[in-house]
């Protein structure tokens, strides 16, 4: 018996072949194009999405049998408004995780309407690349686009609803649209009313591990798979990637290192953080987790590399970063390419270079990038802390954790063992352990994980490196609150 698992990405979508043992069998990624139409903004085409999800299955799944296939389920990238018009056809581009163009609409809904306000009916407040201050826009943006909107739905929703037909959305990916009362897994009649959308225009609501429908006859046939396939509701790519990476249940991490960087610590119990600083979402165990999230972490390397330096050897830019050279960096790198999330929910602030001089090579200008990725996760890290969660070590997953030098940084910057798992596919793994227990292979996903995700490595901290590290850390974060004036002041004048 085969599960497919999906992980429908910003960049790409990664599809998973994977047997009842945990094993892959094959994998195929699909390319797809991200728009930024404006500085600060981000949008994708969710039928490139169907399509490099049609395409890809079939490739998946050459020379294997496809009737096999018993269960489908995605992790998908979050927050990302997909509306439908009364046909089901897509409105316009989906606007995406990591747009900024709401700073207006999240400054009503903080500052107006109220972040207490907020927190109780979601617990959570507005963050620029939230699902309801994008449908704010539209409505204030394009009353035209908005008027025609009979579905809103999440970008893995959309996978789904061109699998089995059906409109539905699971809790954790719901969490991220500031429109559920995430404590009691309902939407908020409260917050549907301030955006304009009714119940009716909303997805049905399912667990992750729910089967949510099968597989239409029409598109079982063009992807080589029985119709009878199961498809399971699937969770945001974070949950999905906790899920992954065995990061279930009560109490583990996982650092997710992709075009986002993630901190995401699971429970079994229902928490908000009094400041809002982490966010308070839904689980796709079934129960819930707290989550830092910055917009820019490994696609920050991504950008130095090949769209500066015009190279994707990312190894090689890396080697002549030797062990001598860690914590001594004098260069840093403020990673906000795409203004900031978690914790300084800051649009205006800017990725930046700070403490050239006329020695500084190439490597050190990686170094910084990869340094200054780690540090910005490490100031999530610190708002769990200070909630007094402990986090004697954690998962690390995704694209950057590949890395061996950028693991060390990561271990050493945040003073606890990074351990990397077997299978590192974080979220199309999860969404494939997700498929079999929606297909019963597993009472549980705890079980799921238990089973089958096994650690592979650990980087242990190294007590000199990470002494010299808390140095340099505590020098960066002085360097954001030293410029956030002049980000906002830029940001005023580029508006004129
Ligand atoms: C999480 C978030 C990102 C995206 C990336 O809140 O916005 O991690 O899910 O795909």
């Amino acid at each position: 018996m085969y599960f497919i698992g999906i992980d429908l990405g910003t960049s790409a979508v990664k599809l998973l072949l994977v047997d009842g043992g945990g094993v892959i069998h094959n994998e195929v990624t699909k390319e797809y194009p991200l728009e930024f139409p404006q500085p600060g903004w981000s949008q994708q085409n969710p039928q490139d999405w169907k399509n490099a999800v049609l395409e890809g299955i079939p490739e998946l799944l050459s020379g294997f049998d496809g009737s096999n296939v018993a269960g489908i389920g995605c992790g998908g990238q979050m927050h990302g408004l997909v509306a439908l018009d009364e046909h089901d056809n897509v409105i316009r581009p989906a606007i995406l995780w990591n747009d900024g163009r709401t700073a207006r609409q999240v400054e009503y809904l903080n500052n107006t309407f109220g972040k207490e306000k907020l927190s109780a009916l979601t617990a959570n407040i507005a963050f620029a690349g939230f699902t309801a201050p994008k449908i704010l826009w539209m409505r204030e943006n394009e009353p035209e686009n908005f008027a025609r909107i009979a579905k809103i739905m999440l970008p893995k929703d959309y996978v789904n609803y061109i699998l089995t037909g059906v409109h539905c959305c699971d809790y954790s990916d719901a969490s991220g649209m500031l429109l559920l009362d995430v404590k009691n897994k309902r939407w908020s009649k409260e917050m549907l009313e301030i955006c304009g959308v009714s119940e009716s225009q909303m997805p049905k609501l399912f667990e992750s591990y729910e089967v949510v429908g099968t597989v239409k006859p029409e598109i079982a046939k063009l992807l080589g798979i029985s119709a009878g396939a199961k498809v399971v509701a699937g969770a945001g790519d974070n949950a999905a990637a906790a899920v992954g990476t065995g990061v279930v249940g009560n109490g583990g991490c996982n650092i997710s290192l992709g075009t986002s960087g993630t901190v995401f610590i699971s429970s079994k119990s229902f928490g908000v953080d009094p400041n809002n600083a982490l966010h308070a979402f839904a689980h796709a165990d079934g129960g819930w987790h707290l989550m830092g999230c910055m917009l820019s972490a490994a696609s920050c390397n991504k950008w130095l590399c090949e769209d500066i330096f015009h190279t994707a050897d990312y190894a090689a830019e890396q080697k002549d970063i030797t062990r001598d050279k860690l914590g001594n960096n004098h260069v840093y790198f403020l990673p906000y390419l795409m203004g900031e999330r978690s914790p300084i929910n800051d649009t205006n602030a800017r990725g930046t270079f700070l403490g050239l001089t006329m020695d500084t090579t190439r490597p050190d200008l990686v170094q910084a990038v990869l340094e200054g990725v780690a540090f910005a996760i490490r100031d999530s890290f610190e708002v769990a802390k200070s909630l007094g969660l402990s986090i004697p070590s954690s998962k690390i997953c995704g694209g950057g954790s590949k890395s061996p030098l950028w693991r060390t940084i990561f271990a050493n910057v945040l003073g606890i063992p990074l351990e990397l798992v077997k299978t590192e596919q974080g979220p199309g793994y999860g969404g494939a352990l997700l498929a079999m227990v929606g297909c019963g292979l597993f009472e549980s996903v705890q079980a799921a994980a238990d089973a089958l995700v096994e650690v592979a490595s650990t980087v242990q901290p190294d007590p000199e490196l990470t002494a010299r590290y808390e140095k340099r850390y505590q020098q960066f974060r002085k360097i954001y609150p030293a410029c956030k004036e002049l980000f906002a002041q830029f940001a005023k004048e580029e508006e004129r």
